[in-house]
């Protein structure tokens, strides 16, 4: 009741004073939110689920991930999403990181790309594999383009994960592929052992997976069960996947799990993250759940022709659009990424950004930066905030983000403007997952559009 009140207080003084500044246009120039409903809690609320077509979204270290790891150290995970920026600005530059090998015991090497760098942003889904299906959770991730789970015998190196291991012995539906199959040639990384064809996908932070390609029966849903499904029976795996039995790509490519479900799913996909690692979100194959979504272009970068680039064109903060030509954005170009954390704009457009920022809360005391976060504040005095609204202007669209969208909270001492400059003008900018949070956002690849529908899930 208490909080309410103050709640209520608040955004009325905000209203008087707005009136009195003459901003108000109809729009909301700031928004009001309880501090505490922006720090996860302990345990996990899940939310309802949307439907049965989808597949519940859990952030892979909070309470509610099904192997409870301890608290995240906040600023190890910035620094970890820093090198996911860095890899993805790499592979867009078309900077070589080198060749790594991969391998399959002491007789077989395959040479792999030094890849995407996972961090630790990253959200997990349960599918499942063979018949009869086995579930297993996987990371999902927008950037990446290769399916894979570990798989039994695990011939060189499994680690260890939550589900027991997938056995291809127990599934009726299991067939190796081989080398002279389309989806063999198509990859990046591939060998033979005998007629088997062999992948191998390295990560940025050294760990890496190797083993037979495979197809099998693959289950989203009960009402979405895929049979000659494509991905990578793990057989040398390493790395720290923090017990995910392997991954989910979601990029453009052709085996990417949405390119895969196309024909009868149509290569569209929606997910919406949860605003707190304490609360659930979900992942939807398929047209989106919302029947309201706005879009904007997905714009195809011959660059990086499997990342999805979005066109950001402006911001605009508490009603005032930054003073920023359109392309300070579009001249290095915007991806929109669920494993990047934290959005990355061009140097002018965050120092424009941050100003303006600064400029609305001088009601705070400034806390100390937060490695890459550079403006926080301290709110152990206040039950609740005000803070200047914030929009992302695509083309065509306009993304007002809610409190979540805007904050990252380590505590309520130091709770940071969740936005990061680049070092240089020329690196592409990212749309974080924190700025995607509880918005559906539609990748679909049919119409080449990505879509937003604000609260879909809490
Ligand atoms: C990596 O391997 C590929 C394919 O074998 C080759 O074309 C490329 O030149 C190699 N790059 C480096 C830096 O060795
Ligand atoms: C898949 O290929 C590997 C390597 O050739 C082999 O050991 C394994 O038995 C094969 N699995 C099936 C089900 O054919």
């Amino acid at each position: 009741m208490a909080a309410w009140a103050s709640l209520l207080s608040s955004a009325l003084l905000w209203l008087t004073l707005l009136s009195f500044g003459g901003k108000a246009n109809g729009e909301s120039t700031f928004g009001a939110v309880r501090i505490t409903s922006l720090v996860p809690s302990l345990g996990c609320s899940p939310s309802k689920a949307p439907g049965h077509s989808s597949l519940p979204v859990v952030q892979r270290n909070g309470p509610c991930a099904a192997k409870s790891v301890s608290k995240p150290n906040h600023l190890q995970s910035l620094a970890q999403d820093s090198l996911r920026v860095a890899s993805l600005q790499e592979i867009v530059s078309g900077v070589s990181r080198g060749n790594d090998t991969v391998l399959l015991g002491s007789q077989i090497s395959i040479p792999a790309r030094s890849g995407l760098y996972l961090g630790t942003g990253n959200y997990v889904i349960t599918v499942g594999f063979g018949t009869p299906t086995k579930s297993q959770t996987v990371i999902f991730d927008t950037g990446s383009n290769v399916n894979w789970i570990q798989c039994k015998p695990c011939l060189v190196s499994c680690y260890s994960q939550q589900e027991p291991l997938f056995d291809p012995l127990l599934s009726s539906t299991y067939r190796n592929v081989t080398c002279a199959a389309s989806a063999c040639l198509e990859l990046t990384s591939r060998g033979c052992s005998g007629t088997t064809c062999l992948y191998g996908v390295t990560y940025g932070d050294g760990s890496s997976t190797v083993g037979f390609l495979a197809i099998d029966t693959f289950t989203l849903t009960s009402t979405k069960v895929f049979s000659n499904f494509i991905f990578g029976c793990g057989q040398n795996n390493r790395g720290l996947f923090r017990g995910a039995a392997g991954l989910i790509g979601l990029g453009r490519s052709p085996y990417s799990l949405n390119s895969q479900t196309a024909s009868s799913l149509g290569n569209i996909f929606s997910y919406c993250l949860p605003s707190t690692s304490s609360s659930t979100g979900y992942l939807n194959i398929g047209n989106p759940l919302r029947t309201t979504v706005a879009y904007t272009p997905m714009i195809t970068d011959s660059r990086a022709p499997t990342l999805y680039f979005i066109d950001l064109v402006g911001i605009t903060v508490g009603g005032t659009r930054l003073e920023l030509s359109p392309t300070v954005f579009q001249s290095v170009g915007t991806i929109i990424d669920s494993g990047t954390v934290i959005t990355r704009l061009p140097p002018a457009a965050y120092s424009a950004l941050r100003t303006a920022f600064r400029a609305a809360m001088t009601q705070y005391p400034l806390a100390p930066a937060a490695s890459i976060l550079d403006t926080c504040y301290d709110f152990r005095n206040s039950a609740t905030l005000t803070y200047p609204v914030i929009k992302l202007l695509y083309t065509n669209l306009e993304v007002t983000l809610p409190a979540t969208g805007v904050f990252y909270v380590i505590s309520s001492a130091q709770v940071c403007l969740a936005f990061a400059g680049n070092s240089d003008s020329s690196q592409i900018g990212i749309i974080g997952n924190v700025q995607q949070r509880t918005f559906e956002v539609t990748h679909d690849n049919i119409a080449n559009r990505i879509g937003f529908s604000a609260g879909a899930c809490s």
